[in-house]
């Protein structure tokens, strides 16, 4: 991060992919403009930093690149005016980034066990990351079985495609893809919601770990079904998007009783949570 941690860093968009067919979720893939900036930004899977736009504003994204990953990667789905103007940028582009932000996914507590990878919805970015983290030849013995259970609406709506389809043919990662409803789908998945999902594939809590992103509907119903396979709270990690402004634990604006998810989280244990208010 720049000195001031209010100044972003300019960067330039190198890739835009339209990730979905309702077309309003993209991915940007973007280089620093300073080489400074570029071997000062280092982060680890499941931070964030804010995109800004000029004359529009600033909000935070997750991180989805891992930090091995020559760009810095976000998906943004359209729903108000940063990430519109986002949506509007073509390559070449310059836009702003301050960053990294708030803590990371217990990754150096997690060797040795195994992990379960638990997403829904767009959600999934920040464990991409982790997923293509935890895939280098060079990590991945440190960590047990892989197992990840990722749902969206509808096939189309699955993030990372390309992707995903070489993790499904990868001895390294137990992957259960799902969808809400499979329509017309070709490509063959289960369907069904994540966390009924979560339930039929049954993965052990004995040594593991669960880490957990996706939307408040699909957190409530989730940890449930964790705590039936026998997941301690303090063995499943979730990653919180409250509404943010500074990033960086001034401006109160994220706040969960004494603990600021920008700057104590956006990562907490279940164990954590347990003893904060319930806004979230
Ligand atoms: C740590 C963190 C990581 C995030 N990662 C991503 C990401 O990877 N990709 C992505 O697309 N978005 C992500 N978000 C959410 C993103 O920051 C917001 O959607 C942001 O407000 C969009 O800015 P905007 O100006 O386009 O929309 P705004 O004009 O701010 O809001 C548009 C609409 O969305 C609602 N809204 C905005 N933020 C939230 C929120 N946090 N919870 C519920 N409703 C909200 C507003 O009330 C409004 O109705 C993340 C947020 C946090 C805190
Ligand atoms: S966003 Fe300002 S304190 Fe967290």
């Amino acid at each position: 991060m720049t000195a001031n941690p209010y100044l972003p860093m300019p960067m330039r968009v190198e890739k835009v992919t339209v990730e979905n067919e309702a077309r309003d979720l993209k991915t940007f893939d973007l280089s620093f403009c300073q080489e400074s900036d570029r071997t000062g930004f280092v982060y680890t899977p499941g931070q964030f930093a804010f995109l800004s736009i000029p004359g529009v504003g600033e909000a935070p994204f997750g991180i989805a690149s891992a930090p091995h990953e020559p760009v810095v990667r976000y998906t943004v789905k359209r729903v108000g005016s940063v990430t519109t103007a986002l949506h509007e940028l073509e390559p070449g582009a310059i836009i702003g980034m301050r960053g990294p932000l708030g803590n990371s996914y217990p990754l150096d507590i997690a060797k040795g066990k195994d992990l379960v990878i638990v997403s829904g919805g767009f959600s999934f970015t920040t464990l991409r990351s982790t997923i293509a983290h935890l895939l280098r030849p060079e990590i991945r013995p440190s960590y047990g079985k892989i197992t990840c259970i990722y749902g969206a609406r509808t096939a189309g709506e699955l993030l990372y495609k390309d992707e995903i389809r070489n993790w499904e043919k990868s001895p390294d990662i137990s992957l259960h893809l799902c969808v809400d409803r499979l329509g017309n789908d070709t490509w063959p998945k289960t369907e069904g919601l994540v966390p009924n999902v979560l339930k039929q594939v049954a993965p052990s809590a004995e040594n593991a770990i669960a880490l957990v992103c996706g939307p408040p509907i699909m957190l409530k119903f989730t940890h449930p079904v964790l705590a039936a396979l026998g997941f301690r709270p303090e063995q499943v990690f979730l990653s919180l998007e409250n509404r943010m402004k500074c990033g960086i634990g001034k401006c109160g604006r994220c706040n969960i009783g004494p603990k600021y998810v920008c700057r104590d989280g956006p990562v907490f244990s279940y164990q954590e949570l347990l003893t904060l208010p319930p806004d979230y």
